[in-house]
């Protein structure tokens, strides 16, 4: 069986690709290289000992998307291919909304046209904002965005159900909580732009003295220690999660034409259990300071996965502290 990935040589997607390969699907790639490095795929051969076919364009171009669908047959895409910064996005609202939706529209327009079918989409549990129930179910409601980032994500899941009413075409969103760690391989990892945004990758440029200090943002929060809580995945874990939904659309087990789920590990845990996780697990001391809250950060997410793993049959294996090392390690082979 024959895949796309697109942003296939991201942080998520290069993950996912390696999970396919080892799955044995045959795996092609798009990635505009707008985020990521061409020495990813080089990485992704030497884990697995497949080199994958690559495609180089940006989706935004809808004559290469089109040409694509017409000369390649696929049994489904995984689309990660997307602008994720929050900050930015809110500098640059119609960049994102021009990336993120024309690229899923481009691509939805090609596989309908080319009669192809089978969509996983990289949901956030941003769309939840900030949930009146923990932990977050399916069913909880769905807030007004916090960014653009964030808006996008609601509107191309809202595209989506609008497509999948209209047309033979079956789709899977999975709501990313927060994902973090690397390959154990060491090979394949996150690759931030400049100063991280996300914690993890702060946390461990500070530890390799690249950072002087990781600022934690607010100890004021209604939680137990003050700081804010989220559910850290395992980057491994969520690319697994890819690949049971991938079968479930293919084996058409699905029970209606669009679906829903929480990709999380279901556990909470808050900056300051994150620092001592990491200090634990590295064994490194980690520099800190409490300051100001973050603007528009909210201040407790966590899933409820019961549906992930009844239905896809699907849980998170790897610990927290398994994620930081491997984060660890990944920032080790980074000069
Ligand atoms: C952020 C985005 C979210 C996006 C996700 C992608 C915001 C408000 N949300 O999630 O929409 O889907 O990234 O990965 O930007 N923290 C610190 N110090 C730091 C960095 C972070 O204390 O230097 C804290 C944050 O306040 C937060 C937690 O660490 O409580 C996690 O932050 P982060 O990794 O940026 O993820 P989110 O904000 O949850």
């Amino acid at each position: 069986m024959k895949v796309l990935v697109t942003g296939g040589l991201g942080y998520i997607g290069s993950h996912t690709v390696v999970e396919l390969q080892q799955e044995g699907f045959e795996v092609v790639i798009i990635d505009n290289l707008s985020n990521s490095r061409i020495e990813v795929l080089d990485q992704i051969t030497s884990i697995t000992g497949i080199k994958p076919q690559f495609e180089q364009f940006d989706l935004l171009d809808k004559e290469k998307v089109s040409d694509f669908f017409n000369t390649n047959r696929v049994d489904g895409v995984i689309h990660f291919a997307a602008s994720k910064a929050v900050g930015e996005s809110v500098e640059k609202p119609l960049l994102y909304y021009q990336n993120n939706l024309g690229s899923l529209l481009n691509l939805l327009q090609a596989m309908l046209r080319t009669d192809q079918d089978h969509f996983i989409f990289s949901s956030s549990c941003t769309v939840y904002g900030q949930a009146d129930v923990l932990p977050i179910t399916e069913n909880a409601p769905i807030k007004p965005a916090e960014s653009p980032y964030g808006n996008t994500k609601k509107i191309s899941e809202d595209v989506l159900s609008d497509v999948v009413k209209a047309h033979d075409f079956h789709a899977i969103a999975l709501r990313y909580f927060n994902p973090i760690g690397a390959h154990p391989s060491a090979k394949i990892g996150e690759l931030p732009l400049g100063v991280p945004q996300n914690l993890i990758p702060y946390v461990t440029q500070t530890a390799a003295g690249i950072r002087e200090q990781l600022s934690v943002f607010g100890d004021d929060y209604p939680t137990p220690d003050g700081t804010a809580i989220r559910d850290y995945i395992h980057v491994v874990d969520l690319a697994k999660a890819h690949i049971v939904a991938l079968k479930r659309l293919v084996q058409k087990e699905y029970q209606s034409p669009i679906e829903f789920f929480n990709i999380g590990t279901g556990m909470g845990s808050s900056v300051l259990e994150v620092i001592q996780a990491f200090e634990k697990a590295t064994q490194q001391k980690l520099n800190y300071k409490i300051v100001d809250r973050r603007a528009g950060d909210i201040t407790a997410a966590y899933a409820d996965t019961t549906l992930a793993n009844t239905t896809l049959g699907w849980r998170a294996e790897k610990s927290l502290e398994e994620a930081l090392k491997d984060a660890w390690e990944w920032q080790l082979q980074q000069k």
